[in-house]
């Protein structure tokens, strides 16, 4: 794995990298026009298919690539992607957001164990699966409430991501001591059962979570854009990717969910994720309004 990557600062959901371009109108409209050619490119060279995220966020990323990679245009990046995989594999990090954390909101985390996780318990095996797990964090505090509530051995989690990269990091389960504490204080807020601590033990870079953690926790490549269905889950997590798509790709996305959620299994979301405007509205019912947790009726 590469170190440059891992040092690069990522364009977070919330700020705007501060590149500033010519913002005339005139240019606004190259910029456009250089951007949906950029896409193309990526798609035909690469096979990663951004067409269907939406505009705002794809500028921010492409502009702070121009910016990481020194070069004064999007035709320019254009031609140092297509030319240099290493710079494909660098801008793909950009590209993916891998905004994350673990416990990253305390009241989704306890919606599932209050609300999820009793429903689980009827269950011989109980498959899982992360869509867009980034660096695995949301996998982790999963894979630890539920060795909490005594289902961690009737349980085969699966993670995916469309960046390779991203899953290495995942599957290592090694974090750096400040990230470490901060998670320990989102888990303490979840309310767990003991201290974080108890999960992980010392590595060179930090701390690396136990062989226990992760034996049922399945790795593996995926892209919601142009992949299918795999399994049958009682449950799915889908949290902070959505938002990324168009409305074309988001219900391209939740039909696939859908396709993949076993009746009466339980969807998770974030923020202003929903399934409420989507085509499949009617076939959940809510089960905790504010946290997203929502399950199949239909
Ligand atoms: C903001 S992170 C969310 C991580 C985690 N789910 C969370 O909520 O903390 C978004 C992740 O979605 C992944 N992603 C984006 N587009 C994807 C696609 N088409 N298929 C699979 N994963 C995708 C990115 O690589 C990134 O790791």
């Amino acid at each position: 794995m590469r170190e440059r990557n891992i040092l690069l600062p990522q364009p977070s959901e919330k700020t705007e990298i501060a590149h500033e371009l010519n913002k005339s109108p005139t240019t606004e409209t190259v910029e456009g026009i250089e951007i949906h050619l950029l896409l193309d490119g990526i798609f035909q060279r690469y096979g990663y298919d951004f067409r269907n995220y939406t505009r705002a966020a794809l500028k921010s990323r492409v502009r702070y690539c121009m910016w990481e990679e020194r070069v004064n245009s999007v035709s320019a990046l254009q031609e140092k992607i297509l030319y240099d995989a290493g710079c494909w594999e660098r801008c793909l990090y950009a590209f993916s957001v891998s905004v994350t954390s673990m416990f990253r909101d305390a009241g989704f985390y306890l919606a599932f164990k209050e609300k999820v996780v009793p429903l689980l318990c009827n269950y011989p095996l109980v498959r899982i699966w992360h869509a867009g797990c980034a660096s695995g964090e949301e996998v982790y505090s999963i894979s630890i409430l539920l060795h909490e509530a005594g289902l961690y051995e009737h349980a085969l989690i699966y993670a995916t991501d469309m960046n390779a990269s991203l899953l290495g990091r995942a599957s290592a389960g090694v974090y750096s001591r400040e990230k470490m504490k901060e998670y320990g204080e989102n888990y303490r807020q979840a309310q767990g059962k003991g201290a974080l601590a108890d999960y992980y033990l010392p590595h060179e870079e930090g701390f690396i979570f136990r062989d226990e953690l992760k034996k049922n926790i399945i790795w593996a490549q995926h892209n919601l854009v142009s992949d299918s269905s795999f399994n049958e889950f009682q449950v799915i997590l889908c949290c902070n990717v959505l938002i990324y798509f168009d409305r074309v790709l988001q219900t391209r996305v939740h039909k696939l969910l859908y396709e993949s959620l076993a009746p009466g299994g339980m969807l998770g979301l974030a923020g202003r994720e929903s399934t409420r405007f989507s085509p499949y509205a009617a076939c959940y019912e809510e089960m905790d309004a504010i946290a997203k947790w929502v399950r199949r009726i239909g």
